[in-house]
């Protein structure tokens, strides 16, 4: 008898302690950052996974990462021009001059300034990255892979939407979503976007940055080495110009310079790899045909961004297809 009273005792201290310890760890975890292991084990349950990089159960940087991945993975190159980082070295100007060979290019510095008169000029987005932070991103490609696939809801379930060129909602939101968060587009490709849409703007000469000065403004550029639109719809503190610089970066670094230079897609994809924790990848390649033609027209022998004959779209895939082989991002293939 006195036994089993020792006993159980014994095994009431024990669960006390126990008790006691994991209110103590969990009070004082929510109270000191510093301890975010705990608060994160706790509270997601996902001790195995959660390195503490970011709040997802796995995050674009992993402590153990592999060297393929770490070795061109640069995140101090930032994927947005801003006044400060405008100051291209000469290697980069020059390369990026003759994306679209423009003869007689304006002042570069003075039409930044000019822009960053039109548009905000914030250094800091998405330098948010932490513990606390779980954004997950859809990267809409164009493909008719699209079509029929379902995927409305799931890709509208993502923090960050990001399509691009003249890629509509309308009519086709079961099979790609409603949402738009970031629209990615150049002078030749641009549309127009709700209040709410981000554009992100990829520049591929100094005259596009005028461009999209004036296509905000006095609508008084018409042209680019094709007629343009001179305005466009567009909220102008919600547009961001892709930097020239990382744009070099995706090409040596990514692409190892194959085709002339990289895809709106493939742009799209590493500026989500820089700015999200978790990545999905719709739209891209061909569908169960072989077809490479737009979700929206039944053109199937079209696919002009294979043709055009700047971009290595087999090289392109091949990276998007291993960067899925090591878990950094998540490609739906549709039909
Ligand atoms: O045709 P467009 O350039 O507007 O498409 C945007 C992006 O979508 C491409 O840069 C490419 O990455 C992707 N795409 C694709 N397969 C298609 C059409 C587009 O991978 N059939």
């Amino acid at each position: 008898m006195y036994l089993s009273m020792q006993k159980n005792f014994r095994a009431f201290t024990v669960l006390a302690f126990i008790v006691t310890f994991t209110m103590f760890l969990f009070g004082f975890t929510l109270r000191d950052p510093s301890l975010y292991f705990f608060k994160y084990a706790i509270r997601k349950s996902d001790i195995f996974f959660s390195n503490g990089q970011c709040g997802c159960q796995q995050c674009m940087t992993e402590l153990e990462d592999d060297p393929w991945f770490t070795e061109r993975f640069n995140l101090s190159v930032h994927p947005l021009l801003s006044r400060r980082n405008s100051l291209l070295t000469n290697d980069t100007y020059r390369w990026w001059q003759r994306l679209q060979d423009h003869k007689d290019p304006a002042n570069f510095s003075e039409v930044v300034e000019k822009l960053f008169q039109v548009i905000p000029d914030n250094d800091n987005l998405y330098k948010d990255a932490g513990p606390e932070r779980c954004r997950t991103c859809a990267v809409v490609g164009n493909s008719g892979n699209l079509k029929g696939s379902r995927y409305g809801p799931l890709i509208d379930s993502s923090d960050v939407i990001i399509r691009m060129n003249m890629a509509p909602t309308s009519g086709f939101e079961e099979d790609v979503g409603s949402r738009t968060t970031h629209h990615v587009m150049y002078p030749e490709s641009a549309v127009d976007l709700e209040n709410t849409t981000i554009l992100l703007l990829i520049p591929f000469k100094t005259l596009d940055l005028q461009w999209i000065t004036s296509a905000l403004t006095t609508g008084s550029i018409k042209e680019t080495y094709i007629p343009v639109r001179s305005r466009i719809k567009a909220n102008k503190n919600r547009v961001l110009i892709y930097n020239p610089a990382f744009f070099k970066y995706v090409y040596d670094t990514w692409l190892e310079n194959h085709g002339r230079y990289p895809s709106t897609g493939f742009l799209s994809l590493l500026f989500a790899m820089h700015i999200c924790d978790k990545v999905s990848v719709y739209g891209f390649g061909a569908d169960r045909y072989g077809n490479w033609h737009h979700y929206w027209d039944n053109n199937y022998h079209g696919g002009e961004f294979r043709k055009t004959g700047v971009h290595d779209g087999d090289h392109e895939n091949n990276v998007t297809l291993l960067l899925a082989d090591k878990h950094k991002i998540d490609i739906f293939r549709g039909f």
